[in-house]
């Protein structure tokens, strides 16, 4: 896991491997300063030599100056590498979420998908900079002052050789029980996450439902489980404070008492007596230093695992990237298809479905909410995969085309469609880039949407809000429908596209594509008999089964849930 997420490194790698060598430097400095200190109060000071106290004393300025200027340095390093580090690795996961299919999404979700790119990834940023700081510095200064205690006075150093272990276990201990606690942390955090998300993309909702004081208290409700759970794990973690005191402490009160009387004696410096409590509190801090370190570990483990799942996903759906077949017509087949959301053949959307669709013929679709209309046009351009059996465009297996160009060829205007922030001309060029304006004004007048768009003051330079919040429901289907249009497909699928837009509207569309698109396959899903009443043939779904096919008049005469559907509309129509 470590190893595929250290990988984004990549060309911070030089920064971020220079910044623990620099840091040895500084390392080297701070411990050899003590020594100098010692060597200046008992061969300087106590002899009353003072051209060598001067002397030594410049050289400690000098060495002091060094140690600063590497320190600095190797912040400066280690900050750079670590943003380019999550810089890198969010790039990586977007990447990777933008080649996921319906069905990834909706294994992770929007909301942890988001978490995971932000939160996730700055814990991760935080623990790599705190290890290519800490990970060298710390074991190299307690080694480092390690030595140069015993090498000043063995006896002494015996002290805090027993004070380590005591520390040594309270960290391991805090460690261990702390672990599951932070993982805890996370999930609330993610709870926390998910439903700012959600409150904030559905606050229309929200407002509309006078919602507000119930997300409110169930915002502060959230809110306070991360804090609580926050307060359990650092609860355990800020021990490590006053036990870290209490050994440094008493380990120079252990070794003033000791070391004390080996001055007295003439047997210890006083110059290497403080020398020494200084490589005591050197020795104990890095230890506290690695404490933390591994804390961070602990923390930032929930985070990177996360991380990893989203990298390790594969998604499933892939195209033949390779292939170079293009669909030949827009006739669409099915065959023997069967599809589950859950790929459980227990619990099925669409049961044996055999379809067999010419080039350019209209197609309705009607059937009552959740029997499966959605679910069966999406299967053409493979917004998911058919659980058994197989789906065929323009003669050729869905499976066997590049993504790309199975589905600039099967055009879907999804039922739950979004606009993005940019201009109206921005919007339509999803459709193709390179689109002239007179093939943009041709696909708007298509789709009847060239007219209001001519009414807004800037015409196609009009700017749409986030999901464009400015334009009607029905103005925003036709301009789906126009997006959709533009990239010229084979097969042109309306899901529902047209519910939003009036009666009129609604039939003058339909005539344009008649007139203009008759080469191209039109599926029609709607709710309303009139807007599929003209198709070639119109399918009858019924609880993820086909219950008919036929023409308007055909199904009129023989079919029971159209006759239904049917005179309920006229029904509606004449009251
Ligand atoms: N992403 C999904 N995950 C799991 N189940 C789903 C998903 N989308 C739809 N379903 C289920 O599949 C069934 C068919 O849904 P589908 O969206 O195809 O119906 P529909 O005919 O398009 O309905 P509507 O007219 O309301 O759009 C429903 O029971 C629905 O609950
Ligand atoms: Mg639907």
């Amino acid at each position: 896991m470590y190893r595929k997420i250290f990988s984004y490194v990549g060309e911070y790698k030089k920064k971020a491997i220079l910044s623990p060598i620099v840091i040895i430097g500084e390392v080297a400095m701070e411990v050899l300063i003590p020594t100098i200190m010692a060597m200046i109060i008992d061969n300087g000071i106590k002899q009353n030599k003072i051209s060598y106290v001067v002397g030594m004393g410049l050289l400690m300025v000098g060495m002091a100056v060094v140690s600063l200027c590497f320190g600095a340095l190797a912040g400066r390093l280690s900050a750079v590498a670590a943003m380019g580090f999550a810089k890198n690795l969010r790039s990586a996961l977007f990447r990777k979420v933008q080649s996921y299919s319906f069905s990834n999404v909706d294994k992770f979700s929007t909301a942890s998908l988001v978490t995971r790119l932000t939160t996730d990834v700055t814990n991760a940023q935080n623990a790599f900079m705190m290890f290519i700081r800490g990970a060298v510095r710390s074991p190299i200064m307690l080694i480092c002052a390690t030595i140069m205690a015993v090498r000043m006075n063995s006896r002494l150093s015996l002290v805090f050789l027993a004070a380590i272990p005591v520390l040594g276990f309270a960290i391991f201990f805090i460690v261990i029980k702390a672990h599951p606690r932070f993982e805890a942390m996370l999930t609330k955090y993610d709870a926390m996450n998910s439903r700012v998300q959600e409150t904030l993309i559905g606050s229309r909702v929200v407002k509309a439902f006078v919602r507000e004081d119930y997300e409110k208290e169930n915002f502060r409700k959230t809110a306070d489980n991360v804090r609580k759970a926050q307060v359990f794990a650092e609860k355990l973690v800020i021990l490590n404070g006053p036990i870290m005191q209490f050994c440094m402490y008493s380990s120079i009160i252990a070794i003033l008492w000791f070391g004390g009387s080996m001055a007295m004696d003439g047997s210890m410096g006083t110059g290497e007596l403080s020398s020494f409590i200084t490589y005591v509190s050197q020795i104990l801090m890095s230890l506290m230093m690695l404490s933390m370190l591994f804390m961070m570990f602990v923390i930032s483990r929930a985070s990177m695992h996360r991380i990893y799942e989203v990298l390790n996903e594969e998604p499933s759906i892939k195209g033949a990237e390779n292939a170079e077949i293009t669909a030949q017509d827009g006739s669409v087949r099915f065959e023997n298809v069967s599809f589950s959301y859950f790929d459980d053949m227990n619990n099925l959307a669409l049961e044996h479905i055999d379809l067999d669709i010419k080039s350019g013929e209209t197609i309705g679709i009607i059937g009552g909410t959740g029997s499966s209309k959605t679910s069966l046009v999406q299967l053409i351009p493979r917004l998911y995969d058919a659980t058994e059996g197989n789906v065929y465009v323009g003669g050729h297996n869905v499976k066997d085309y590049p993504l790309e160009t199975l589905r600039s060829q099967a055009a879907m205007v999804l039922q739950k469609n979004v606009l993005f922030s940019g201009t109206i001309r921005d919007n339509l060029r999803w459709g193709d880039e390179n689109a002239s304006d007179e093939e943009i004004i041709d696909a708007c007048k298509s789709a009847c949407a060239h007219d209001f768009i001519m009414n807004f003051p800037d015409g196609y330079d009009t700017y749409l809000g986030q999901g464009g919040v400015n334009v009607s429901g029905g103005q925003k289907q036709r301009l789906c429908i126009a997006r959709a249009l533009l990239k010229k497909p084979k097969i042109i699928i309306l899901d529902d596209s047209t519910s939003a837009v009036d009666t009129a509207t609604d039939s003058s569309i339909r005539k344009a594509f008649r007139e203009k698109l008759s080469e191209t396959t039109t599926f029609i899903i709607a709710q309303r008999i009139s807007s599929v009443k003209d198709a070639d043939r119109i399918i009858v779904m019924d609880d993820g089964k086909i219950s008919d096919i036929g023409t308007h008049d055909e199904l009129l005469a023989r079919n029971e849930i159209y006759q239904e559907v049917y005179l309920s509309q006229q029904k509606g129509a004449e009251d």
